[in-house]
């Protein structure tokens, strides 16, 4: 079975075609350097390059896997949640596309295809319901249990910025570069970690705009006295405070569910190596992580999601 992924969601144009759940191609190409001036995305510039971008990526796809248009059986693209006119250019493209081909398309949460995401390289024979998601994003941040490919519930979400989102911006308050997760990434040094403010108890939901607004008040405070902006010991503390926050709210809801049979986690903060190093020092509970290159938004999971999707029909628990 061929299926053709669209991803389209943010600043990210990216086409893939997997074959029976396994990756031919998986192509991006991303508008981050358009939107670095502006420290964030600018939505109408991010719609405007996948326009500009979205046939090229196509046609790279289409070379690398060496398909023929007979070949595809399906179509799937990211059709929320995301930026609307993003969404919209992967939409029109998507859905000429099947219409060409004669194939039926198929509509994919694009938080799900995150959760999955870690099958893209490894064994789907592994994948065992219930378990627990764990999605940190640009744009979300979240803990589900999944009860099979499309059935979940959320048990916790960010009531305000996602710890992506708070980690780039606390980078532009630092002025690192542009995306400020990566950069806080880089400059992590575990010695340097100091108190920020407290933390809510397990059972609140994520919220983290007061870290935000304490980093910038700090800062703020510090260039009003002329004083040293200790910016690795902001970033570190800063990016400590979400991993811990994470660390208290997936304990308790591994003990409130504990049939759950592994934890996935998905989105670009997933790459961050303190992350990693957090989970990977827990026994007893499998921590599964995509490898890197599957991290951030790509096609490739919008496709496996789908490929998942007909494959486990009906098979819940
Ligand atoms: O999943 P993603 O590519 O896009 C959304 O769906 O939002 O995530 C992008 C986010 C950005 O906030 C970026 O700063 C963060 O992921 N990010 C990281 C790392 N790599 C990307 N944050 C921390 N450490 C990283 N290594
Ligand atoms: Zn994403």
């Amino acid at each position: 079975m061929i299926i053709i992924g669209i991803e389209t969601s943010c600043d990210d144009t990216s086409i893939a075609i997997i074959k029976n759940g396994k990756v031919l191609a998986n192509v991006t190409s991303s508008s981050t350097r358009v939107h670095e001036q502006y420290g964030g995305i600018v939505p109408e510039l991010a719609a405007r390059k996948h326009c500009t971008n979205i046939d090229k990526v196509f046609q790279h796809a289409i070379k690398i896997a060496k398909i023929k248009p007979n070949d595809v059986d399906y179509v799937a693209y990211t059709s929320e949640p995301g930026l609307i006119g993003s969404l919209h250019v992967g939409k029109v493209f998507a859905k000429q596309l099947a219409a060409l081909l004669g194939v039926k398309i198929i509509q994919v949460n694009h938080l799900l295809a995150h959760i999955f995401s870690y099958f893209l390289d490894h064994d789907i024979k592994n994948l065992k319901f219930p378990f627990l998601s764990v999605v940190v994003s640009g744009g979300h941040t979240f803990i589900a249990i999944n009860y099979s490919v499309n059935k979940y519930r959320i048990l916790n979400s960010s009531i305000d910025d996602a710890c992506g989102e708070t980690l780039d911006k606390i980078g532009r308050l630092l002025k690192l570069p542009y995306p400020g997760g990566i950069s806080i990434d880089k400059i992590y040094n575990s010695k340097k970690v100091f108190d920020l403010i407290k933390h809510s108890t397990a059972d609140k939901e994520f919220s983290f705009s007061g870290l935000k607004t304490a980093v910038s008040n700090l800062i703020n405070n510090l260039r009003q006295k002329k004083k040293k902006i200790d910016t690795i010991g902001i970033a570190s503390s800063s990016l400590k405070w979400i991993i811990d926050d994470l660390e208290i709210k997936i304990k308790y809801y591994l003990n409130k569910y504990p049939k759950t049979k592994m934890i996935l986690f998905g989105g670009g903060v997933s790459a961050n190596s303190l992350l990693r190093k957090t989970f990977t020092k827990w026994r007893n509970t499998k921590f599964l992580f995509p490898t890197m290159q599957y991290t951030n938004d790509n096609a490739a999971m919008v496709a496996l999601w789908a490929f998942l999707l007909l494959k486990y029909r009906g098979k819940e628990c």
